[in-house]
Order: structure tokens, then sequence, then C-alpha cells
């Protein structure tokens, strides 16, 4: 692909404004955005600053583009819109509260700073009015977070529920198909492009959490921090418990649920034994799979690249677009439910409920590990010289006793 020295894109006569773009990061999303936003149409936008950490790697576009100082965007009065996409939550904390500060308008795919910062995030919207989307931080392409924003804004939502991180979907896929290795599956997504730098907040579904915590925002209008949400991983899965679940006409998929019951809400991130030929047993690869239940609507389900340069990037130039249009997110279920009155959010996780029993698959090495677990009873024990397992009730909440150390696969089986 051939590109022009100036990153813009002159489209078809619109009334939109000249979009004049300071962007921080040019890793696997920046320049996933470049290219998008090179050759989309009818976007009047322009990349004219791009401020990066590293100054010795070499880029593949002109240097002049590149700042290693941010104050060249934030303190420049000639951006209009920054597009935050940068690895470091804190440093991408720190820009964005900054720019919003300003009343700059911000785009960002940051998860991690938005699900840890959201309600101070929030607090600086109303004081600020400025637009600040991240429609690339959840589900990749897949338009989840304007649709619940827009389409369900008077729906009463039961539950979402789905595949939101890429990375770990693609080792269960090839894990399952191509008998990888744990390992080196993993070695594969990050070659792709679809891990985290950090790749423990793939497979340990930490990334899936923070995206659930901002889904919870605007399915439920719920304000969750990261750490009131139990979340456990792939990342002790074996060969073993793959060919277990599919012997039985399942798939193992690691699923963020959120649903309400009665006035609380069940909201965690557990591996789950799908049935085979159900819609998100069907999501291989870096595809994500959002399954939305509305009360009236019943389930709709969404599909889509959910990791990837291009994919996020196609989600972020959809927000930049959105920002030509002055479009903010309403915040709709959060509104209804504040009535106007802005209250102290770190009360939301009495919303929470973790008094209930979930049916759980459990491989352990050692069985003093199973001893913090509340069993309510034990359904099936199979024990042999290299695998143990149990399948048993468990009252939710003492699943947050489990240590990593303890080195068990949990699955969930019988979803609700
Ligand atoms: N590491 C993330 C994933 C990237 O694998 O889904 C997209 O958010």
């Amino acid at each position: 692909m051939t590109h022009d020295k100036k990153i813009t894109y002159q489209g078809i006569a619109s009334l939109r404004p000249q979009l004049n773009i300071g962007l921080f990061g040019f890793g696997c999303v920046g320049q996933g955005l470049y290219d998008v936003l090179n050759n989309s149409q009818g976007l009047k936008a322009e990349i004219s600053k791009i401020c990066v950490k590293d100054r010795t790697k070499s880029r593949k576009i002109d240097k002049s583009f590149f700042t290693f100082e941010k104050k060249d965007i934030l303190k420049n009065g000639n951006h209009d819109l920054i597009v935050e996409l940068i690895d470091d939550a804190q440093a991408a904390y720190e820009i964005t509260g900054e720019a919003i500060n300003k009343g700059k308008s911000v785009v960002t795919a940051n998860k991690k700073m938005v699900a840890e910062n959201f309600e101070a995030l929030f607090r600086l919207q109303v004081k600020s009015g400025s637009s600040f989307l991240y429609e690339g931080a959840c589900g990749g392409s897949i338009p989840i977070i304007r649709t619940l924003e827009e389409y369900y804004d008077n729906e009463l939502l039961g539950s979402v529920k789905g595949i939101l991180n890429g990375s770990s979907n693609y080792i269960l896929t090839k894990m399952e198909t191509d008998k990888l290795g744990f390992e080196d599956a993993l070695k594969e997504a990050q070659a792709l492009g679809f891990a985290e730098s950090d790749p423990f907040l793939d497979i340990a579904g930490y990334d899936t959490k923070y995206k659930l915590c901002i889904l919870s925002v605007h399915a439920f209008g719920l304000i969750l921090k990261p750490q009131d949400i139990l979340n456990i991983g792939i990342q002790n899965i074996s060969q073993f418990d793959i060919n277990y679940a599919n012997e039985k006409g399942y798939r193992i998929k690691l699923i963020a649920n959120a649903r309400k019951v009665n006035d609380k809400y069940q909201i965690y991130v557990l591996p789950v034994f799908i049935p085979k030929g159900s819609p998100l047993s069907t999501i291989n690869n870096e595809f994500n799979g959002i399954e939305v239940e509305g009360v009236y609507s019943d389930k709709q389900f969404f599909v889509g690249k959910g990791a990837g340069s291009h994919p996020t990037g196609s989600a972020v130039l959809s927000d930049i677009s959105a920002i030509t249009y002055d479009y903010k997110y309403g915040y709709k279920k959060l509104k209804k439910r504040i009535n106007g009155h802005i209250p102290d959010f770190s009360k939301d996780k009495k919303y929470l409920d973790d008094d209930f029993i979930v049916k759980l698959y459990i491989r352990y090495v050692n069985g003093k590990d199973l001893l913090n677990l509340e069993i309510a009873n034990v359904v099936e024990q199979y024990s042999s010289s290299k695998y143990n397992y149990v399948i048993a009730n468990v009252i939710f909440s003492s699943l947050k006793k489990i240590k990593q150390t303890n080195r068990l696969f949990v699955c969930e089986l019988e979803q609700f």
C-alpha cells in the first residue's frame, strides 16, 4: 500500500467540518486507524501530529508527523479531536482527562483505562460537555456500545453475555481444531496482533472484565469497578478439558456474563461449556459474539472481529466520524437510573448479587485447593493418576477465594 505524505482524505463535499486529529500511539490499532482513515470515503479528517514513546523505532510514515512530547498535541490549540491509542492505561487516563477538561473531544480504544476510571471520566464529561467515545474498546469491530445506547435506549434488558476477548477465543479455537498447545496458540495470537502487551490480561479474563464493565454502563446504567467483578480465565485449561467438553457435546468459551435477576445483577467472567450448535459455540478465532436479551425483544446476536489492527481501527474511525456530527453518548440507562442527581457510584456494587449457585466443572491438581470453595453438592467426581475433576454446585461468592497458584481449571455448566 502506498501512503500520501499528508494523512488526509478529502471526500465528497459535505457540511461536516474538517477534523484536525492529534493522535497518541502508533502501534497495532494506531496503524490500523491510519490505514482505514487513509482509505475512507466521505470523512474529512486529517491526522496532523502523532505522539509516540519510542524514539528509536522506524516508522512507516514521514517522521515530521511524530513528536515525543504530549504537550505538542495537548497544549496546541489546533487539534479538534484527540485520539488516544496508547498501551499504558495510566498515561492514557492522564491524556484523556486533560483533553476532556479542556473541552476537547476524545476517542479511545483503551478498555482498561475506561473501565478503571469510568466514574471520573463520566463526571468530567458532564462538566465539560465534550464527546468521549470508545466503541473500539468493546468487541472490536462490533458496534455494540452505540447499539446499546441508541437502539436499546428504552428496552428493558435482561442480559448481555458473550465472547469479548479475541485472543483467548483464538487460543481455544486452535487448541480444539488444530490441537495446538496453549503456549503455541498464544504465541500465534500475539504474532497476529490480537493480544495485549501483557497477555495475562487476555487469558485470565481481565480484558473481558474491563469490556464487561463498559457494557454494564450502557446496558444497565451501572458503574462498576473492575475489582468488584469476578474473573476466572482459561490460563489453566488443558487438552483434557477440551476433549471432555467435546465428548459431552460442548465447546469451551470464555464468557462475559451480565444478567438481571429480580432487582440485582449477576456479573462475572468465567469459561463456560457452550452447547455445540448454539450461536456462541460457532464463534471462532479472534471473532467476538455478543447476545443481548431484551424483556420484550428477546434474543439478538452480534458477531464480528473482536481484535486486530484494521477491525479495531474501523471502530475508532466510526467514532471519529460520529464526532463530526457532534455525537455524544447519552448514557440513557445511567441517567434514567440516577434521575438527575449524580450519586456516589462506588455504592453501585450493592446491586451485584454473588449469593447464588453455579454448576461447575473443576479440574484440580491437589484436592486441598478445593477446600476454600463452598460446595453445595457434588454431582460427579473423577480421579486418575493424571487428571482429577469434580462437577459440583458451588456458592458463587466462594469462587473469589480461588488463588492463581491453585492452578484450577473452572468452567461453568448449564448456564441460565
Ligand atoms: N487483546 C484484545 C483481545 C484486543 O484479544 O480481544 C482487543 O480488545
